[in-house]
């Protein structure tokens, strides 16, 4: 590679100070696109799914595995299409998923269609598209007995497991408050109890309308470690082994694990901080309490420095496991669960439902800076305010998100001072708080990275903005492939009734 190029990962890289997505310069695309802006790798994407498929089906030689990317992370018709090319299945968790995967020409019988609520049209139209329904509420199994004589044809199922985890005591990623794992996975509600999962597969087995073709469950982001991995996979097939014993023998040709594998820069859950971070936290409040006794003026002088020690240290530093690591621990642990247990794995198919590991990194999202702000008193405090809002990528905020970012036309400058960045809605809309960052000015690009998952499928329209478009790059090309939204959209749907219109909207005195 060019010695002028510093690579970042596979897709982003600095050439001339500037940053590149692929072989596009980042600023080149702003100023051509406008911002804000979403920008997708197209060849990220497919290494992406091509490194998925490669680690799993070297390691899983019992039988064929299927990557089934989670779509709710992102459904935008042209990065389905890209998945399905690559071979991919899919994970859909409502009828407009289904239609996005479905209209991409994918293999019905590799789509898994999850979620509770399922509606008996929705599942008439699942068994007419021949895909693989994942039941998860108790009286499921009845409407899609009554939804396959509908369609005239025989539903295939697995059913979402709920296996418990006793051994596994450490902080669930799901939850704000410290949470162990056992309990976080419990309080979820997807999946069918246990106690009424016995039942149901002895009715499934029994439905002359029904092939019960596997048992699913969806491991989830509860931790990166893999030892944490391990003892998921091991206790899911210790609940397999059970209800073999309960169905007479009867077990899986598809294992499904779902999704949850972290992506190496993930963004997940990093705001809430460490357990240290928190604790120093905890000391900084009690010592600025402390601190009233010095008088105000050298009270925040001396938090003013604290500040600049304490933040901008955020964020859990974890090295997170490569797609190989996780497959290797995995498989691994299936195969050696499954002998001891004393079941079949040959021949059986294996599922992963990776959601932000094959999307988080293909996206980044560009915005103008709009202005910086900074005041010296009573603390020392820097905003940039950006020209876009964290209501585009409200997934983030529910996640808790601590994105990385680069500022794209000064990405060689060493950071300089403490700043918020702040999106432009009334909020307090702290996209991402307290970070060092260089020299910047207004008009300046700022490049939030990891924004491939859940992100744009998120966005709202707070403060009436409109959305973004999104942009496809691959090599030097790059183009839009969902244009954005306008200001006229969004009111699109409001309706008026005809009488506020009457008298120039003023109330008529006698009904007020
Ligand atoms: C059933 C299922 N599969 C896969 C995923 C993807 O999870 P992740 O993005 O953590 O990989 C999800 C996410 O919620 C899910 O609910």
């Amino acid at each position: 590679m060019d010695k002028s190029v510093r690579a970042i990962d596979e897709c982003l890289s600095v050439r001339g100070g500037r940053l590149f997505i692929e072989d596009c310069d980042t600023v080149g695309l702003a100023e051509r696109f406008g911002t804000p802006v979403f920008v997708i790798s197209e060849d990220q994407l497919r290494r992406n799914m091509r490194r998925y498929l490669k680690a799993f089906s070297d390691r899983w030689r019992e039988g064929e595995v299927n990557i089934l990317p989670a779509i709710k992370a992102n459904w935008l018709l042209a990065l389905r299409r890209i998945l399905t090319q690559e071979g991919a299945g899919c994970d859909v968790y409502s009828a407009g998923e289904l239609h996005s995967a479905l209209q991409s020409g994918i293999d019905p019988r590799l789509v898994s269609v999850n979620g509770g609520g399922k509606s008996r049209e929705h599942l008439t139209n699942c068994i007419r598209a021949g895909v693989r329904i994942t039941v998860d509420d108790i009286d499921e199994l009845e409407l899609i007995e009554h939804a396959a004589r509908d369609a005239g044809g025989k539903a295939s199922i697995r059913l979402r497991l709920r296996p418990d985890f006793p051994n596994l005591w450490q902080p669930t990623g799901f939850a704000n408050e410290l949470v162990p794992i056992d309990i976080g996975f419990q309080v979820y509600k997807n999946g069918i109890p246990t106690e009424h999962v016995v039942s149901m597969g002895r009715k499934a087995l029994a439905s002359e309308h029904i092939d019960l073709v596997g048992v699913h469950i969806h491991l989830g982001r509860h931790h990166y470690s893999l030892t944490v991995w391990e003892e998921l996979i091991r206790r899911y097939v210790e609940l397999i082994t059970e209800l073999k014993t309960q169905w007479g023998g009867w077990e899986p040709s598809e294992i499904d694990i779902g999704g949850g594998i972290p992506s190496p820069r993930d963004p997940f859950g990093k705001i809430i901080g460490s357990t240290a971070d928190n604790l120093l936290f905890a000391g900084l409040f009690a010592g600025m309490y402390a601190l009233k006794a010095l008088g105000e003026k050298r009270r925040y002088e001396i938090i003013s420095r604290l500040m600049g020690l304490i933040l901008g240290r955020k964020g859990k530093k974890a090295r997170i496991p490569s797609i190989e690591e996780y497959a290797e621990r995995i498989t691994a642990t299936l195969k050696r669960e499954m002998s001891r247990c004393g079941l079949n794995e040959r021949g059986v198919r294996l599922q992963i439902e990776p959601g932000r590991s094959m999307y988080g990194n293909t996206g980044i999202h560009l915005s103008r800076v709009l202005k910086t702000k900074y005041q010296t008193r009573p603390i020392a405090w820097n905003w940039v305010l950006l020209d876009t809002t964290y209501f585009f990528m409200a997934g983030g905020v529910f996640e808790n998100n601590l994105h990385p970012f680069i500022v794209a036309n000064r990405a060689d400058e060493k950071p300089c001072k403490l700043a918020d960045i702040v999106g432009r809605s009334c909020y307090a809309d702290r996209m991402i708080p307290e970070v060092r960052i260089p020299d910047v000015k207004a008009g300046d690009i700022f490049a939030v990275l990891e924004t491939g998952a859940y992100q744009e499928v998120s966005a709202s329209n707070f403060n009436a903005m409109p959305r973004p478009a999104t942009v496809l790059v691959t090599g030097d090309q790059a183009e839009i492939i969902k244009r954005a939204e306008t200001q006229e959209e969004v009111f699109a749907r409001d309706i008026v009734p005809e009488r506020l219109l009457k008298d120039g909207g003023k109330p008529a005195a006698q009904s007020v």
